[in-house]
Parts: C-alpha cells; sequence; structure tokens
C-alpha cells in the first residue's frame, strides 16, 4: 500500500532523513507521516494538529493503512505537545512563514536538540528565512515544486550559522541549480514589480523607503536570475 503524496508534500517528505521519528506539525490528514511510514522511511510519527477536527482526518487516515501503532496524536499548539526525547526530526507544513516562526520560538528545544527541521512555508518566507537566520538556524538547503500554476519552496533547517541573506535571497532564497529555479525566480520579480507599481503614487517618507527597499530586492532578484541563466548554458 501506498500514498501518492501531490508533489509540495512529496518535496517535504523527501528531506526528512531516513529512520527518523517524526513530529508532524499541523498534520491535517496525516497524509505524509503516514506515506512516509507505508514507504518504510521511517519507523514513527507523532501527528500533532491545533484542532480536533484535523487530527480525526490524521486518526482516519492512520486507521485506515493500518499504522496505528506507529503513530501518536497529539492536539496541541504547535510544538508545545512535544518533547524534545521523542522525536528526531520535525516537520511544518502548509502554515505561513510567521506561524512557523512562532511555534519554532515557543519551543527553543527544537533549536537546543540540534535535529532537522524541514519548513514548508505557504507565505512570509522573507520573515521566516529573516527570523531562522537571527536565531540560531541555516538553511541548509531549499528546494522548489509545483502544482498546477503554483511554485512552492521547502527548507531543510539545520542549527547553526548562517552567512547574512542579501535582500532578494530573503524573499527568493540563495541560487541553485533546481531546473524550477527560474520560473521561481519570475515569480518574485513580478511580485515586486506589481508591489512598486502598486505604491508608485503615493507619497511620504514611508513610502520612499519602501519603494527603495523593493527597488533593492528587484534589481538583486534579476542579477540573480541572470547568473542562474548563465549556469544553465
Ligand atoms: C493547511 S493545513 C496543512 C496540512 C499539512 N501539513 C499539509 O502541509 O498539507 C494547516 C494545518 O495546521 C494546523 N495548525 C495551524 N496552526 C497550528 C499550530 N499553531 N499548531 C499546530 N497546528 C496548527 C491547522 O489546524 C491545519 O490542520
Amino acid at each position: 500500500m501506498r500514498i501518492e503524496l501531490k508533489p509540495r508534500l512529496r518535496m517535504a517528505a523527501d528531506l526528512v532523513p531516513a529512520g527518523a521519528r517524526l513530529a508532524d506539525v499541523g498534520t491535517d490528514h496525516a497524509y505524509l507521516p503516514a506515506a512516509l511510514l507505508l514507504e518504510e522511511k521511517i519507523p514513527f510519527a507523532i501527528a500533532a494538529d491545533l484542532r480536533r477536527g484535523p487530527l480525526d482526518r490524521a486518526r482516519a487516515t492512520v486507521r485506515e493503512y493500518g499504522l496505528t501503532e506507529k503513530v501518536a496524536f497529539r492536539l496541541c499548539d504547535g510544538l508545545t505537545g512535544i518533547s524534545p526525547d521523542e522525536t528526531d526530526a520535525v516537520v511544518i507544513a502548509g502554515m505561513g512563514g510567521e506561524t512557523i516562526a512562532a511555534i519554532l520560538k515557543a519551543a527553543p528545544w527544537a533549536r537546543e536538540r540540534g535535529g532537522p527541521l524541514i519548513l514548508q512555508p505557504m507565505s512570509s518566507m522573507p520573515e521566516l528565512r529573516d527570523w531562522l537566520s537571527t536565531n540560531g538556524y541555516r538553511i541548509a538547503e531549499e528546494r522548489l515544486a509545483r502544482e498546477g500554476d503554483t511554485l512552492y519552496t521547502a527548507f531543510l533547517v539545520r542549527v547553526g550559522e548562517m552567512p547574512p541573506l542579501t535582500p532578494a535571497e530573503l524573499w527568493a532564497g540563495k541560487n541553485s541549480c533546481d531546473p524550477l529555479r527560474g520560473a521561481w525566480l519570475d515569480q518574485w520579480i513580478a511580485k515586486t514589480g506589481w508591489a512598486l507599481e502598486g505604491i508608485s503614487r503615493a507619497r511620504g517618507e514611508r513610502t520612499t523607503a519602501r519603494r527603495r527597499a523593493l527597488e533593492e530586492v528587484r534589481s538583486g532578484l534579476i542579477d540573480m536570475k541572470k547568473e542562474w541563466e548563465a549556469w544553465q548554458q
């Protein structure tokens, strides 16, 4: 029996180290831990969620695939119901970057313990990259996946120092050879362009500062795109 994960969750699942006892925070249907248990990539998982409805869906998936012995359930906010000695790796996927940062901030043991985190933010990625880099974490790897017209990213995060990220890297991550990287950069170049258009007629000191910051990000993104194109030749 297998669960075919969609590309976004597959990307996050592929970053989970083999053999890890996994905590999946905000598990909802528990598809990710169930798929990895069926593939025998992991021996045990904790499926955690803030709300009862999603946790009931997780229980239904685990029952359906005969995995009850290998999954524990926690109704809790973030990592508050999970202790460091029961997991080797943590996944937080499908949430906003600021929520992910708040969950990690409330659980300093995640850093002290040193185990890897697999983070799959849906928004506020600059804020999350910034928070990680200033709070003792380093992004060891970033991957991209496409579902329909939408591109997603996932980070493999470890404890340690990370060289400071440029404004453009905070938005789009560090340049890599990922085949989706060009489309990913185009997306952020377009978004910063729309944001600049949106404030083009506004006045005031704060708008000027915002415009300058966006222009710096956009020009860095354009440089990264050129660099990425040069790597493709
Ligand atoms: C969009 S679903 C993502 C499900 C799955 N992780 C995925 O990526 O497909 C977000 C889930 O996170 C849960 N959630 C939101 N904030 C949370 C928190 N602070 N702690 C635990 N779970 C949370 C929600 O209840 C919801 O089930």
